[in-house]
């Protein structure tokens, strides 16, 4: 932890937080990507434009919800993973999404600082209503896309010391960031910022083995969301490891990161997913 002062948890809601560039405003007639993941999720935080669209995406690709549980389950083993055997205590989760089960602070536990961040409005607001009393966990407003803004956010500064390790994670989100917004330029950005010792965790969606017909009718359902959709090669999303040394096994079908030693078996995995380290040296 950084700064002085009093103590808050900096949950509380700020007029100002809706005004920043690029962090979206409530719109319930375009389907949102936040939400659409709720409904693949079996949440309740949906409304019926979100789920027209994600029935869309079902009808091209009815295993998605599947997939959605076996993202989740990637990002909760990744966590055991950092909070237990690589010993980090701050984590970053970008492009957090509505509050679900197994939640990044849950699985830390409350020896960790939590910071998520959304760029939807809605999703934030859902987290802080969740996390409101807990003095190690904030949510901050801001768009990945300017990681110079996120960086500087003050739940972000607050509540994490960017000279201690960090993990950062961006799980199933960068597949909403366009080529044309650099997502390598970002991730390198917040790398940078970051000590020795931190960790990224990302998993990404690709169409690596499915056939073109379903794969730009998925996309086009994406297209009239709140973010449309960039899935990428293995090659494409292993470049945006570039300063990282990836642990154990690499990058790899999400099922397949670490699977539970009780032998429960993954379901179908949509993306990739890795952990990186930066190097100490
Ligand atoms: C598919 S959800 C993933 C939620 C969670 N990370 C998980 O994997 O279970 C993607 C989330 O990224 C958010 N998002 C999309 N683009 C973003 C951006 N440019 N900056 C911040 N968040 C973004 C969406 O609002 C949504 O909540």
């Amino acid at each position: 932890m950084t700064g002085s002062g009093e103590r808050t948890t900096g949950n509380e809601e700020r007029p100002e937080d809706g005004d920043r560039p690029g962090s979206g405003r409530i719109d319930s007639n375009i389907p949102n990507v936040a939400r659409m993941y709720d409904y693949y999720l079996g949440g309740y935080h949906n409304f019926a434009v979100d789920r027209e669209a994600a029935e869309k995406i079902l009808a091209i690709f009815p295993d998605t919800p599947a997939a959605a549980h076996t993202n989740r389950r990637f990002l909760q083993r990744a966590v055991r993973y950092l909070a237990g055997e690589a010993g980090v205590r701050q984590f970053l989760d970008i492009g957090a999404g509505l509050p679900t089960q197994g939640n990044v602070h849950e699985v830390a536990g409350a020896g960790c600082e939590v910071v998520y961040v959304d760029n939807d409005p809605v999703a934030v607001a859902q987290a802080r209503a969740l996390v409101e009393d807990l003095p190690n966990v904030s949510v901050a407003l801001a768009d990945l896309r300017d990681p110079d803004a996120l960086l500087a956010d003050p739940h972000v500064r607050g509540h994490l010391d960017l000279d201690e390790p960090v993990a950062i994670l961006m799980v199933s989100l960068l597949h909403f960031v366009p080529d044309d917004a650099e997502p390598g330029r970002i991730v390198a950005r917040l790398r940078d910022a970051t000590a020795p010792g931190s960790h990224l965790v990302v998993s990404h969606l690709t169409l690596d083995g499915v056939a073109e017909a379903p794969a730009s009718q998925g996309q086009e359902v994406y297209r009239t969301s709140t973010a449309p959709i960039v899935p990428r090669s293995r090659a494409d999303i292993l470049r945006l490891f570039e300063g990282y040394d990836l642990v154990e096994p690499g990058l790899v079908w999400l099922g397949e990161w670490r699977p539970e030693p009780d032998g429960t078996p993954e379901g179908v995995s949509h993306g990739y997913g890795a952990v990186g380290v930066k190097p100490k040296y």
